[in-house]
C-alpha cells in the first residue's frame, strides 16, 4: 500500500468534497432527523458523501467504505483488507446554522480499523491536516506538534455532547463541570474531527468525548498521535475505536494521566 499516494488522493477528494459543502453553505437546506431529534443531517451531507464514495470507489474498487450517511459500498467488509471511513460533514450543526466550524473527515485503516492514513480538511479555511501512520501529521504541509502545557490549570480543552444526551444521564455534564472549573478554560465547538484536529496543532491541549461514531475520529486520531499526542478511552486504554462504550480522550501526552483521573473520578 503506498500510504503517501492515498492521503494525495484522500486529500483531493476532501478538498473536492468541500467544494460541494460549500456550495450549499449558509442557503436554505432541506434536512432531516436521524436517531434523535436533535441529530440532523442535510442534504449536502448526502451530497458530498455521495461523491466522495464514487471517487474513493473508483480508484480503490478492492476496499469497503463506511460512510455517516450510508456507506457499505465496495468490497464486502468481510472480505476487504483496507477501509474508508467517511464523514463528509463533521459538524454538520454547525453547518446547517452557518457557522464556519465544520470539515470533511476521511480515513484510511487496516481491517482492524487502525488509521493508516487520514485528513481533516477545515473546508471554510481551506486548511488540510493530514497524516501517514508512523509518518507524522501536516497542516497545509508544515509538521504538527501537540502542545507542552502540562499543568491542567494551564490548560484549553474541548469536548462534545452525545446526540442522547436529553434521555441519557451520561450526557457529559458531569465531565463538564469538573474540567470547567480545574482548567483555562473548556470549549465546545462542534465538529469531533476538527476538534482532533486542534489538538495535533497544540491549540488546545485535550479532548474528551463519549458517543461518537468512528467515521468523526479516526482521522484525527491518526492527527493527534503523529504528532506526539495520546488517545486512548477514559480509562486508558488503547484502540478506544474498538472499544462498544465510544469513549475517547485524546491529549498532548502530559495531561493524560490527570484527565483519566478526572474522567474515572
Ligand atoms: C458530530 C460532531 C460533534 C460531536 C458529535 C458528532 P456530525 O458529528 O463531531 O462535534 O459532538 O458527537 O456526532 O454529526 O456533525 O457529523
Amino acid at each position: 500500500m503506498d500510504t503517501h499516494a492515498v492521503l494525495q488522493d484522500a486529500i483531493a477528494i476532501a478538498q473536492a468534497g468541500g467544494k460541494i459543502a460549500l456550495s450549499y453553505f449558509r442557503k436554505p437546506l432541506k434536512m432531516e432527523t436521524k436517531a434523535s431529534s436533535i441529530d440532523i443531517v442535510t442534504e449536502a451531507d448526502k451530497a458530498v458523501e455521495l461523491y466522495i464514495a464514487e471517487e474513493i470507489l473508483k480508484r480503490y474498487p478492492e476496499h469497503h467504505l463506511v460512510g455517516e450517511e450510508g456507506g457499505g459500498q465496495g468490497a464486502a467488509s468481510e472480505t476487504a483488507e483496507y477501509f474508508w471511513y467517511v464523514d463528509p460533514i463533521d459538524g454538520t450543526t454547525n453547518f446547517a446554522n452557518g457557522i464556519p466550524y465544520f470539515s470533511v473527515s476521511i480515513a484510511l485503516t487496516d481491517a482492524n480499523r487502525c488509521p493508516l492514513a487520514g485528513v481533516v480538511y477545515d473546508v471554510t479555511r481551506d486548511d488540510v491536516y493530514a497524516a501517514i501512520q508512523g509518518q507524522g501529521a501536516t497542516f497545509n504541509g508544515k509538521p504538527l506538534q501537540v502542545s507542552q502545557t502540562s499543568e491542567l490549570i494551564n490548560s484549553v480543552l474541548v469536548t462534545g455532547f452525545p446526540y442522547d444526551r436529553t434521555t441519557s444521564p451520561d450526557n457529559n455534564l458531569k465531565e463538564w463541570s469538573a474540567f470547567i472549573v480545574q482548567t483555562r478554560s473548556v470549549r465546545c465547538l462542534g465538529s469531533a474531527a476538527l476538534d482532533l484536529a486542534y489538538v495535533a496543532a497544540g491549540r488546545v491541549d485535550g479532548y474528551w468525548e463519549r458517543g461518537i461514531n468512528s467515521w468523526d475520529v479516526l482521522a484525527g486520531m491518526l492527527l493527534v498521535e503523529e504528532s506526539g499526542g495520546k488517545v486512548t478511552d477514559y480509562a486508558g486504554n488503547d484502540t478506544p475505536q474498538n472499544k462498544p462504550d465510544k469513549r475517547y480522550l485524546a491529549s498532548n501526552g502530559h495531561l493524560h494521566a490527570t484527565m483519566i483521573d478526572i474522567l474515572q473520578a
